[in-house]
């Protein structure tokens, strides 16, 4: 692909992490209501693979948050831009997210969710990036992969809405978004 500048997890070795995490999430919650809350976009993927992977009873929805990013850093505040459509009273819920950078996403769900008086939360990102800009050190219970602090697309992530449907995750080349408009 010419617009990565390397590959970081391919298609195998994504679907052989996945399944890890939901055989593990089906022990850890065989006696418990879980509920998958999945964030848009960049985490629709990871959860469709995620949900067929837990064996146990199951259900999930969708939250939406954007954080406002000036080309490939994260900052200022999060919006939610859609709030959860099922009652989670009670529930046993799973954030699923594509990637825990800054930890404001996860935060701002975090919040979001204990207005819905769920029974216990817990957050699965399928990247979890070392960064010297976190600014929330969250628990992140299930994670797929660690990686350093690079750009990465792929597999749900975007750099400004393309890349997502890559099959694999790989370091988005720096050529590609330096000349970026927004830069
Ligand atoms: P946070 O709120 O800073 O933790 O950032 C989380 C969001 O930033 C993710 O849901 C992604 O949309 C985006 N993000 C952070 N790092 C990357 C990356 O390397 N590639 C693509 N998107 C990223
Ligand atoms: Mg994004």
């Amino acid at each position: 692909m010419k617009d990565l500048e390397s590959v970081l997890f391919d298609q195998e070795l994504i679907a052989r992490r996945v399944k890890e995490l939901g055989t593990r999430i089906s022990e850890d919650y065989k006696d418990k209501q879980l509920v998958l809350v999945a964030v848009l976009r960049g985490a629709l993927i990871f959860m469709s693979d995620l949900t067929r992977e837990i064996s146990i009873h199951h259900s999930f929805d969708l939250v939406g948050a954007s954080s406002y990013r000036g080309g490939t850093s994260s900052q200022g505040w999060v919006q939610i831009t859609k709030d959860v459509g099922m009652d989670l009273a009670g529930k046993d819920v799973i954030i699923v997210e594509d990637i825990y950078d800054s930890g404001r996403t996860v935060a701002a769900i975090k919040d979001l969710l204990k207005v819905h008086h769920v029974a216990s939360i817990e957050v699965c990102t399928f990247l979890y990036k070392h960064t010297e800009s976190r600014l929330f050190d969250i628990d992140v219970k299930y994670r797929g992969f660690d990686i350093d602090d690079v750009f990465v697309v792929g597999y749900g992530l975007d750099y400004q809405e393309y890349f997502r449907n890559l099959p694999l995750v790989g370091v988005l080349k720096r050529e590609v978004y330096s000349s970026g408009a927004d830069e």
